[in-house]
């Protein structure tokens, strides 16, 4: 559906709504319209209303269907319907309080500005009114659009850090992903915030989902790198992309359109000498997920140095034989002289059918065994290294043709 047509449609709820006064677009998409984006291109879609968010997306559930999860206590709700393709957040306009720094924030009503001031950058807070008459109106309190112009990136308050200090990791991707310097009070205020262990009280949970969202960034090694450069890693754990910087900015060089690794696979490259223990219990992975953590981070520590060197096709096949594709890719993103390495062993070692299987050997008569395991091998060893050719060879060979 056109963009407009949804506008039309939320405005008139809102206007239809008694608990509603003025309706606002804010967040991201005003932030990107104002970076000349088109309305028509933005997918996530957060509206601000000076009244009730959850009334009003009810009325929107009654008059045009879709779903609608609201939380009252924060005055929030999101309705999925279907005048848009991505669930729509409707927050009411609120003062926040955060009564202790990493908690959630204690809600009040509040007006337009409150709203705009309680959130976290500058460039964030600008807000685009939808309500007929004034479309398009922009309210910035705070400077956003002059902020984005001179390329600055700016919190409103010294304690923002303290109060959520995920923002510490949404500030990074926004200083990347738009080129954007810090002023000098948010650089102070970062620093502080570092020094003073905020990360330090931030859930396993929330961390992992900014986590998330940075691998999402079109260049996650680059928001790595800033915050290597910052000492944002380091503060999530001690030593963390230290020794990875290197192969962070070779990851950045090979990497500029495709982003070859996953989140799991972007952790084990920049934890180094951290203990992956300690990364799974920091950002709450479970089960599978911190399996594959452990086992992304053994395939960097440890395979490197085991290829080094020039090795023959049957050693190589027996280092990598219990790898997967993602490991393999992991591996060379961390050490590029096991690339070549990797690409002989998945373009000539994996693909090349074993000239004998257990099968072939029941069948020519050897019993069930150890001695039936070892005589496979060696003959794949045979193969790989060019002594046995065909079938029949390698049933001559072991003696049983
Ligand atoms: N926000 C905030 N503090 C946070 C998270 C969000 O103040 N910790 C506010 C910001 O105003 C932000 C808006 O909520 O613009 C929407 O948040 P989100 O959708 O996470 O981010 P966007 O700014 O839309 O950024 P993106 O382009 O990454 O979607």
């Amino acid at each position: 559906m056109e963009v407009e047509a949804l506008l039309d449609a939320m405005a008139s709820a809102a206007q239809a709504c008694a608990d509603c006064a003025a309706l606002h677009l804010v967040g991201g998409a005003v932030r990107d319209q104002q970076r000349g984006r088109p309305l028509e291109e933005l997918r996530d879609l957060d509206f601000v209303v000076e009244g009730s968010a959850v009334t009003l997306g009810e009325l929107l559930v009654s008059r045009h269907g879709g779903e609608l999860s609201s939380h009252e206590r924060f005055g929030t709700a999101t309705w999925q319907g279907p005048l848009w393709a991505s669930p729509i957040d409707l927050v009411s306009a609120r003062r926040e309080r955060y009564p202790e720094p990493g908690q959630l924030p204690v809600v009040e009503k509040g007006s337009l500005e409150d709203d705009l001031f309680r959130r976290d950058f500058t460039i964030n807070s600008i807000a685009s009114r939808i309500t007929p008459g004034a479309r398009g109106q922009l309210c910035d309190p705070s400077g956003g659009i002059d902020d984005l112009r001179n390329g600055v990136l700016r919190i409103h308050h010294p304690g923002a850090f303290h109060d959520d200090a995920t923002r510490v990791l949404r500030l990074a991707r926004f200083a990347v992903r738009f080129d954007l310097d810090l002023d000098e009070a948010t650089a102070v205020a970062l620093a502080e915030a570092l020094s003073g262990g905020s990360l330090d009280r931030v859930s396993g949970d929330r961390l992992w989902a900014e986590w998330l969202l940075l691998c999402a960034e079109p260049s996650p090694a680059q928001v790595l790198l800033w915050m290597a450069e910052h000492g944002i890693t380091d503060a999530l754990a001690p030593g963390m992309a230290t020794g990875s910087l290197v192969a962070l900015k070779r990851g950045l060089a090979a990497s500029s359109e495709v982003q070859p690794w996953g989140p799991l696979q972007s952790l084990a490259l920049v934890l180094d000498g951290v203990d992956p223990e300690l990364a799974i219990e920091r950002f709450g992975l479970q089960g599978a997920q911190g399996a594959r953590l452990r086992r992304f981070t053994a395939v960097v520590r440890e395979l490197p140095s085991s290829l080094a060197g020039s090795r023959a096709d049957d050693e190589l096949e027996w280092l990598l034989r219990h790898s997967d594709e993602q490991e393999r890719a992991v591996l060379v993103a961390a050490d590029p002289a096991a690339g070549d390495a990797v690409r002989r062993y998945e373009d000539h070692i994996l693909p090349l059918e074993p000239l004998l299987r257990g099968e072939d050997l029941l069948a020519a008569g050897m019993p069930e065994g150890q001695a039936l395991g070892e005589a496979l091998r060696r003959v794949r060893v045979g193969q790989l290294r060019g002594d046995l050719s065909t079938s029949e060879e390698a049933l001559s060979w072991l003696g049983l043709s």
